[in-house]
């Protein structure tokens, strides 16, 4: 084969990623890109994966940039969406956050034990004044379906959760300033408790 033939085929690969990706069909893209690992929709079966459905557009707008731009540096950041963040554009990014956003949330509503789904509750609510935790609900909302930059994480898968209360104690996830003063003040059981409350909304 020669180097023309060669350079024709690479054209016709690009052109047929590009189309095939659309940018502006995030739901092509849902399907073809992301619903391998965080499911139809935004809404995963795994818990490996966190779901996308129902999150705020300009949180997964930021997310998607700093895995981009390499700053959301924690392990499964870095073998999971690095990636396949390097290979989008602002507008699949725009696109696709928007698409997400639009998708209905997941009500999981499983409450395995009590005492520790209470807890979280009183956390989530009320903070704990004396290790200065301050409430989660006056920045991720009432009912734990954030807004703006600011994550839901009603429905969010309990492994997920854990594991990011975990990486605000390092420097992984560099933007999250509010958080990584947060978690100085939760103990082992705080997370396991907030992250079963937060999985059951
Ligand atoms: C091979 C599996 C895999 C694929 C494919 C994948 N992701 Fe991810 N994604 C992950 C994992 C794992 C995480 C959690 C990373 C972490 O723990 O920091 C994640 C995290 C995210 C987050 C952050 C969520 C949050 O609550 O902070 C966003 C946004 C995201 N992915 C969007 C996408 C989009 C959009 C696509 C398709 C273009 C995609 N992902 C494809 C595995 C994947
Ligand atoms: C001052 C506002 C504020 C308060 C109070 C707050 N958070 Fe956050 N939280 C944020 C912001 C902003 C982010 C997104 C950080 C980023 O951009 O990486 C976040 C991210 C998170 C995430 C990561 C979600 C994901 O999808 O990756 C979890 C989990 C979390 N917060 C739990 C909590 C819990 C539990 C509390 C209460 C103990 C709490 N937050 C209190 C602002 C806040």
């Amino acid at each position: 084969m020669n180097y023309r033939i060669l350079l024709l085929l690479g054209i016709a690969g690009l052109i047929s990623v590009s189309s095939a990706w659309g940018a502006t069909d995030a739901g092509k893209m849902d399907r073809q890109l992301c619903s391998v690992c965080h499911g139809p929709g935004g809404t995963t079966s795994s818990e490996l994966f966190p779901h996308l459905a129902g999150e705020p557009a300009p949180y997964l707008v930021a997310q998607l940039k700093a895995f981009r731009d390499k700053s959301r540096a924690d392990q499964n950041a870095k073998r999971f969406m690095w990636g396949i963040s390097s290979r989008l554009s602002d507008e699949d990014i725009d696109a696709l956050a928007a698409f997400y956003q639009s998708q209905p949330a997941v009500h999981q509503g499983k409450i395995s034990d009590n005492a520790k789904y209470e807890a979280g509750k009183t956390l989530f609510n009320s903070g704990n004044a004396e290790k200065g935790v301050p409430p989660c609900m006056a920045c991720h909302g009432e009912k734990a379906e954030g807004r703006d930059t600011v994550p839901r994480l009603g429905g969010q898968n309990e492994a997920y959760l854990k594991r990011q209360l975990k990486v605000f104690s390092t420097n992984d996830r560099p933007a999250a300033l509010a958080m990584h003063e947060i978690v100085k003040g939760l103990t082992e059981s705080d997370i396991e408790s907030l992250a079963h409350f937060l999985q059951a909304q």
